[in-house]
C-alpha cells in the first residue's frame, strides 16, 4: 500500500508536463504485424484490439498513440521540474530545471503588434515563411540551439538530459515550444501582452516536421501550421515508401536516419520493415485532433513526397471527421517549384482562413478547406481498410 502512494507522483513526473499519460501505454512484449501490402493501422483500435467508439477513449487512445510514438520513432519526452521566466526588450527569457535540479536557459525573440494585447501569437521555428496576421505576435525560436541538426546530441536539450539521450531533434524542438508555452501562462498577459490560450505554432521543411510534433504534443497549442514539412511532416512513411518504389525522388525512411538526427535512435531498426510499425503519420494528425491543423504543402517538388502528404492528410482527416471536426483539419497543396518555403500567394487566403477562424475567433470564417493542384492516382482503399466512425 505505501508503494502505491509513493508511485502515482513519480509516474505523473516521468510522463512529462504537457502530455499527462493517463492510459494506454505500449507494453513492452507489443508486436505489430501489417497485412500485405502494408496498410495505415488502423486509428480506432487500441493496441489490445478494443475499439474507439467515444470521444472519451479517442483520448485514451491519443495517450497510447503518443507513447507509441515515442517508443517507436521520436523518443522519450523527458519531464521537468519547474520553468521560469523573464520578459523585457521583446526577449522571453526562459530558465528550465530538471529532475536532479540540473537547468538550462534560452531565450526567444518577441514581436508585438502596437496596442495593448492581450494578443495571440504565433511561435516560429527558425523563423516565419507565412503572411501572420498584424494582430498576431511572433515569437521566433532558435530550434536547432536546443538540438542540432547534426551530430546527435549536441545541443542544450542534451547539456541538460544528457548526450546519451536517445530523444531525436524533433521532439527536443516540441519540448522547446512547450517551454515557451510554460514561460507565456507563467508570465500571463499583463507582463507579456500575449495571450497563452490563443497560440499558433509553424515552421517550415525541418522546422515544419518539429512545428508538427510541437502541437501534436502539448495540447496548449490552439493552431498548428506546418510548412513543407513533407516526408517526416505530414507524409505516411509507408506511402513515401511506395513512391519510392515506384521511382520518385522521395525522402524516405531509410534515408532521413542517414545525417540528419531528427528521429530517435531506436526509429532506424523499422525504416526497412515499415510494416512492423503500429503507427503511420496520419496518426500525427490524430494527435493534434481536434484542434485546428492547416497542412501547408508544396506538389511541385517530389523530395517533400507530394502524393504521401496528400493521401495521409486524406486518412489523418478521417480522425477530425469522427469527431465532427473535419473543418478543423485543412490541407493546402500548390506547385511552386524549386521555391521551397516561399509561400505563393495562392495559399495566402487558406493560411488566413485558419488564423481568422482559430486564433482571432472571427465569426463565418469558412477553413473547409482540403486541395491540391495535382491529379493524383490516389486510391484510399489501397491504403486504408478500416473506418472511421461517429464518436459519441
Ligand atoms: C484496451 O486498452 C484500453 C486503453 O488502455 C483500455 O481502456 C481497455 O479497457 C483495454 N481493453 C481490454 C479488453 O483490456
Ligand atoms: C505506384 O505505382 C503503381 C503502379 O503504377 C500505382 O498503382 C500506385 O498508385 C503508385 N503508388 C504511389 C504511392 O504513387
Amino acid at each position: 500500500m505505501m508503494h502505491h502512494s509513493l508511485l502515482i507522483p513519480i509516474l505523473a513526473l516521468a510522463a512529462g508536463t504537457s502530455l499527462a499519460q493517463t492510459c494506454g501505454t505500449v507494453p513492452n512484449s507489443y508486436a505489430y504485424a501489417n497485412g500485405s501490402p502494408i496498410k495505415l493501422p488502423d486509428p480506432f483500435t487500441f493496441l489490445n484490439g478494443t475499439k474507439v467508439v467515444t470521444k472519451a477513449d479517442w483520448a485514451c487512445r491519443q495517450d497510447e498513440i503518443s507513447s507509441i510514438f515515442q517508443r517507436y520513432e521520436l523518443g522519450p519526452l523527458p519531464a521537468v521540474e519547474s520553468v521560469s521566466a523573464t520578459f523585457a526588450s521583446n526577449k522571453l527569457s526562459i530558465t528550465v530545471t530538471a529532475a536532479g535540479g540540473k537547468t538550462l536557459s534560452f531565450s526567444a525573440t518577441v514581436k508585438l503588434p502596437s496596442g495593448s494585447g492581450p494578443f495571440p501569437a504565433l511561435i516560429a521555428l527558425g523563423g516565419v515563411s507565412i503572411p501572420v496576421p498584424s494582430n498576431v505576435a511572433v515569437i521566433t525560436y532558435n530550434n536547432e540551439e536546443i538540438a542540432a541538426t547534426d551530430p546527435r546530441g549536441k545541443g542544450k536539450f542534451f547539456d541538460l538530459y544528457g548526450k546519451s539521450q536517445t530523444t531525436g531533434g524533433l521532439l527536443a524542438w516540441a519540448w522547446g515550444v512547450s517551454r515557451i508555452v510554460d514561460a507565456l501562462e507563467k508570465l500571463g498577459p499583463a507582463t507579456t501582452k500575449i495571450n497563452p490560450a490563443r497560440l499558433a505554432v509553424t515552421g517550415c521543411s525541418r522546422n515544419g516536421k518539429g512545428a508538427l510534433m510541437a502541437g501534436a504534443f502539448d495540447k496548449r497549442i490552439r493552431l498548428t501550421l506546418p510548412q513543407e514539412a513533407g516526408s517526416g511532416g505530414m507524409g505516411c512513411w509507408r506511402i513515401v515508401g511506395e513512391m519510392k518504389k515506384n521511382g520518385t525522388k522521395v525522402e524516405d525512411a531509410a534515408q532521413i536516419v542517414n545525417g540528419d538526427q531528427w528521429f530517435a535512435t531506436s526509429f532506424t531498426q523499422y525504416v526497412n520493415d515499415l510494416g512492423k510499425l503500429p503507427y503511420d503519420h496520419h496518426m500525427l494528425a490524430g494527435l493534434v485532433a481536434p484542434r485546428p491543423l492547416l497542412v501547408i504543402e508544396n506538389s511541385g517538388i517530389d523530395y517533400l513526397g507530394p502524393i504521401s502528404t496528400y493521401g495521409c492528410s486524406t486518412a489523418g482527416r478521417l480522425i477530425y471527421s469522427a469527431l465532427g471536426e473535419k473543418e478543423a483539419m485543412g490541407l493546402t497543396q500548390v506547385a511552386h517549384g524549386s521555391s521551397h518555403c516561399q509561400l505563393p500567394s495562392s495559399q495566402n487566403a487558406d493560411v488566413a482562413a485558419f488564423f481568422d477562424k482559430y486564433l482571432l475567433d472571427k465569426a463565418g470564417v469558412n477553413t473547409d478547406i482540403f486541395k491540391t493542384d495535382k491529379t493524383y492516382n490516389f486510391q484510399l482503399s489501397r491504403w486504408v481498410d478500416w473506418t472511421a466512425p461517429t464518436l459519441g
